[in-house]
């Protein structure tokens, strides 16, 4: 009970602190206190100038939380052959990303192509002022806005980005006097996110300077409420689409018990069901956040950023659905995804970070298009790979024989046993009973 009521005192002060007396506190609070210590600060990495680096990402770091970092060899896009880094922790999804990309590497590979770049950020303001003069002069006010930020847009217009245009939305009916000045942005090669947020405080500076100070708006309520401005995860034009080809006979061999004619109906079937059942399809598109989310943590990019976008999206028709789609055709199975992918190559994260730096090397240091359609295409190679499963096999012969070394290394398993459990599973069924089992009655030999 001690440790508890040490939990229910206020810690006053903690970023404050060094990190050594953080770590600290943090451990006074475990059972296992020196332990603990031991534990955490075994991950802090060697080099401490690297280390700071990773201090400094975050408020009161007091340690590294390592997941790994595994690649998928032969994920062909448009004709180029990448070795893509993914960094996730749950075991079956490299290994699905790479069986899934060799597949299609010997039917033509993954063809991809981005349709828009476009970003939203908003002004969310109230005003009283007569809507009809505000349109009046909106050319004049978007001319002004333009100039309140051009010590911020110069960079970026050099490289033939910036603000691309302006809008006034009335949502009037939904709020009393809630207006948006709605702005589409070009960030480019990188995420963007803080040159939009900036951009979007100036503006809403300016807004207000704009009602006080003209004319036309003289004699009436000229005071805007900046509520907040911000940009949105909502990126439904920046947009990649990537997909997949081939005559139904190239996959005779995905499975003994089915032509691919067969097969292709039925993964259309299930396909399909993910149209339909709002349950089915958040797991469907769960299984294609598996690889983009990899791909967006390895190479430094905003995983909950992209991954909220794409859940709105796939709601985009007023009920969740399915992000994939397949087409049957002339004998032909047609498979493909289109997804808004916001991501960056430069700035951030992504040149901060070491091994994200590192990654977007493997990837031949790609634009953001050429890594949103690399993203995407990994995205629906993950979605491949599960679906075949699915259909097929089922996924859990799979997942568990990827599983089978956790659940070896939660009995302590040592080398030699794990290469006899390695051995005796390939014919049997994984589960954790089944390798409890196995290890007992090794070790019950070996007494
Ligand atoms: C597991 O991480 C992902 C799957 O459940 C996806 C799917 O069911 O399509 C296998």
């Amino acid at each position: 009970m001690p440790r508890r009521r040490k939990r229910d005192i206020i810690i006053k002060g903690f970023s404050k602190l060094l990190k050594e007396d953080k770590l600290k506190i943090v451990a006074e609070l475990m059972d296992k206190q020196v332990e603990s210590m031991d534990l955490m600060m075994s991950f802090w990495h060697s080099d401490h100038k690297v280390q700071k680096i990773f201090d400094e990402f975050s408020e009161n770091t007091i340690t590294n939380f390592y997941i790994p970092y595994g690649v998928a060899p032969n994920v062909i896009v448009n004709g180029h052959n990448y070795l893509v880094p993914l960094v996730i922790e749950e075991s079956s999804v490299v290994a699905a990303a790479s069986s899934s990309a060799k597949f299609w590497s010997e039917r033509g590979g993954f063809k991809a192509e981005v349709i828009e770049v476009i970003k939203i950020g908003q002004v969310h303001f109230t005003w009283k002022g007569d809507k009809q003069k505000l349109l009046s002069v909106f050319n004049d006010l978007k001319k002004y806005l333009r100039n309140s930020v051009r010590e911020i847009t110069s960079n970026m217009e050099a490289r033939g980005g910036g603000v691309v245009d302006f809008e006034l939305i009335d949502m009037t009916k939904e709020v009393d006097d809630y207006y948006q000045l709605k702005v589409s942005f070009n960030t480019v090669d990188s995420m963007g996110a803080n040159f939009i947020n900036s951009c979007l405080e100036e503006f809403a500076v300016a807004l207000q300077t704009y009602f006080r100070e003209k004319k036309i708006f003289e004699g009436e309520e000229k005071e805007s409420r900046i509520i907040m401005s911000i940009l949105s995860n909502y990126t439904p034009e920046c947009l990649v689409k990537a997909w997949v080809e081939c005559e139904y006979s190239d996959m005779d061999s995905v499975d003994d018990k089915m032509k691919g004619e067969e097969f292709a109906k039925k993964f259309q079937l299930a396909v399909k069901i993910a149209e339909v059942d709002v349950y089915r399809a958040t797991t469907h598109n769960k299984g294609i956040f598996n690889g983009i989310d990899a791909v967006a943590i390895a190479t430094g990019n905003d995983f909950r950023a992209i991954e909220a976008a794409g859940h709105t999206y796939a709601s985009k028709s007023g009920k969740y659905k399915s992000l994939s789609t397949v087409k049957l055709k002339d004998g032909k199975f047609i498979y493909s995804l289109t997804i808004p992918l916001a991501m960056g190559t430069v700035g951030g994260l992504t040149s901060l970070h070491p091994l994200a730096k590192q990654s977007l090397e493997m990837l031949d240091n790609p634009t953001a298009k050429e890594l949103m359609m690399i993203t995407a295409s990994v995205g629906l190679a993950n979605n491949f790979a599960a679906i075949r499963s699915l259909v097929t096999k089922g996924i859990q012969v799979g997942h568990m024989k990827m599983h089978l070394m956790n659940i070896l290394n939660h009995f302590e398993a040592t080398e030699d046993e794990k290469a006899k459990a390695v051995e005796y599973f390939i014919g049997n069924k994984v589960s954790f009973n089944s390798v409890s089992q196995f290890i007992n009655k090794l070790r019950e030999v070996e007494e």
